[in-house]
């Protein structure tokens, strides 16, 4: 084959809609773009611009899995998976000695726990509460008036002395914060307790599955230091880092795309 095996992996999550392709054992492109209300076109976009940043067409693509919650929107796929797989397989891939693998997504969380061979023992997903996601630290972001991407900052910043967050819910816990706002209490105590809350719920999803190390973390959260820090802190473990210049928030796609050199390799033997 002129290009060597290239497959794609398309991400449509709830929150963000990612592409990439592999080439034998590699990465590519890929992109990240805003998920909309129309997943179909969003999918196909995503697909044309990852193909133009490599300079490839669709010609060259032997093979498609989507994956996330709008994976069946993908009609150009030749096959679609569940984004546990996905983040499961991306993760081992780049990292092999992965066992137990943390995705904190837009809108829920997934935490798998594969054997040493990456197939996929046990997992357990929240996506009844909204107070433990991204989109929970968006909004919560924005009524502090400031990005999600300066949570990790301002969480370094300083000592550490998280606030005890009490309220359950997302709605409560925003008032609870604009309360400390009014307090005078410095912010990055406050946005460490937001990340400290985020760990608990993890935390709880992480024992129901057990912890098996390495640990690692996947989704857009991921990029989040100051979750990290205080997932470490609950766990009492070291997460595992993917190499220089992996996006955790790729792990979807990556996983898809690497399924799909699989899948198009079995039926092609
Ligand atoms: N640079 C960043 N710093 C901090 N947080 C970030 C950054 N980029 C993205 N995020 C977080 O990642 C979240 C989106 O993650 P991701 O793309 O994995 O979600 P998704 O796959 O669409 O959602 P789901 O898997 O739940 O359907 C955002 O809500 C945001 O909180
Ligand atoms: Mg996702």
């Amino acid at each position: 084959m002129k290009n060597g095996l290239i497959t794609a992996g398309i991400d449509i999550g709830s929150t963000t809609s990612k592409a990439a392709l592999w080439i034998d054992d590699h990465l590519k492109s890929y992109v990240i773009g805003p998920s909309t209300t129309n997943p179909r076109a969003t999918a196909r976009e995503c697909y044309e611009r990852v193909l133009q940043d490599a300079g490839l067409q669709d010609d060259d693509v032997a093979y498609i899995v989507g994956t996330g919650y709008g994976r069946a929107k993908v009609s150009f796929a030749d096959e679609n998976i569940s984004e546990l797989s996905a983040h499961g397989k991306g993760a081992k891939t780049l990292l092999p000695s992965a066992r137990t693998v943390i995705d904190i997504g837009g809108q829920d969380t997934k935490v798998v726990l594969l054997d040493a061979g990456g197939r996929m023992l046990e997992y357990v997903m929240n996506d009844k509460c909204a107070a433990g996601t991204g989109r929970f630290l968006e909004f919560i972001a924005r009524s502090l008036g400031i990005e999600v991407k300066d949570l990790a900052r301002l969480h370094a910043n300083g000592n550490y002395q998280p606030v005890r967050l009490s309220s359950m819910c997302s709605v409560f816990i925003e008032s609870e914060v604009i309360n400390l706002v009014n307090d005078e209490v410095p912010l990055p105590f406050i946005v460490q307790g937001l990340h400290q809350s985020i760990a608990n719920r993890v935390a709880a999803l992480v024992k129901r599955v057990g912890l098996v190390e390495d640990v690692v973390i996947t989704g857009g959260v991921a990029k989040n230091a100051g979750v990290v820090d205080a997932l470490q802190r609950n766990l009492r473990v070291k997460l595992k880092t993917f190499p220089d210049g992996v996006d955790p928030q790729m792990m979807g796609g990556i996983g898809a795309a690497v399924i799909a050199k699989e899948m198009y390799l079995k039926r092609n033997q």
